[in-house]
């Protein structure tokens, strides 16, 4: 196998006023986090129902800040068209892409919390984008979206997972074999067992929508679907250089 994978990861501040220069601690609070969940060392697994149980996973993906970058703008929002991540656009440009994690963390505006890019994308907007009110588990953050879990997400994402209910009907698959089939988001903090397309959907699994607090877990086939991504000749092998 591949053993441990250590993911260096760059975070790029954008701030408009004193709450988004989100403190060092709030910064090292995600990292803990984003090591708790891919690591299932996460507190609340034990939250899982025994039907899921033998499927969490252990993905064995660490996460280290390698660096921090600061800039002041006067932009209060920043949209989903990837601004944020081009000094040209006022953002900040993308730090060695093939071997680190980019997050840029900037008020992304319209309720949203963040986004990712798929692996195979432009080398130049790789990476997530989290609103600095949803980033981390302490300093500017408010329940439900307290827990870190939006980088979590989005970090899915970024390693080619989809949304469990494939972002279609029953049949639209996540291309994931051990999490149930569903036809739509679940929100909120769902009931167990909650009931589509036949069987309990997974609405603890991090790729969701549910509140932070109500999600707690990756399956083994999205741990497979994550490591793919480093095997020799995959879209992020150069991270095991
Ligand atoms: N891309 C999703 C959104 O912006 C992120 C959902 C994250 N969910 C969470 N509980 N933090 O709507
Ligand atoms: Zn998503
Ligand atoms: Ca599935």
């Amino acid at each position: 196998g591949l053993g441990v994978i250590n993911i260096p990861v760059v975070v790029h501040v954008l701030y408009s006023n004193a709450n988004e220069n989100i403190s060092d601690a709030q910064i090292a609070s995600q990292i803990a986090v984003l090591n708790a969940d891919f690591n299932a060392t996460n507190s609340d697994v034990s939250q899982v129902p025994s039907e899921f149980a033998d499927v969490v996973a252990d993905s064995d993906i660490n996460f280290t800040l390698a660096q921090t970058i600061r800039k002041s703008t006067t932009r209060t929002s920043w949209g989903t068209r990837d601004e944020m991540k081009f000094s040209s656009n006022g953002g900040s440009d993308v730090v060695s892409p093939a071997t680190h994690l980019n997050i840029w963390v900037c008020n992304i505006g319209g309720g949203i919390l963040g986004y990712a890019q798929f692996p195979g994308g432009s080398a130049s907007t790789d990476g997530v984008v989290v609103g600095p009110q949803y980033f981390g588990s302490t300093g500017y953050v408010a329940a439900p979206f307290n827990e870190g879990r939006t980088a979590t997400h989005e970090v899915g994402h970024y390693l080619n997972l989809r949304h469990i209910w494939g972002d279609g009907s029953c049949r639209q698959d996540d291309f994931v074999a051990d999490t149930p089939s569903s036809n739509g988001p679940n929100y909120g903090c769902p009931s167990y067992p909650t009931v589509n397309c036949r069987s309990n959907d997974m609405t603890m699994n991090y790729m969701d929508y549910v509140n932070d607090a109500c999600m707690y877990m990756f399956s083994e086939g999205q741990k497979v679907r994550m490591r793919a991504l480093f095997a020799s000749g995959g879209p992020r092998a150069a991270f095991l250089n």
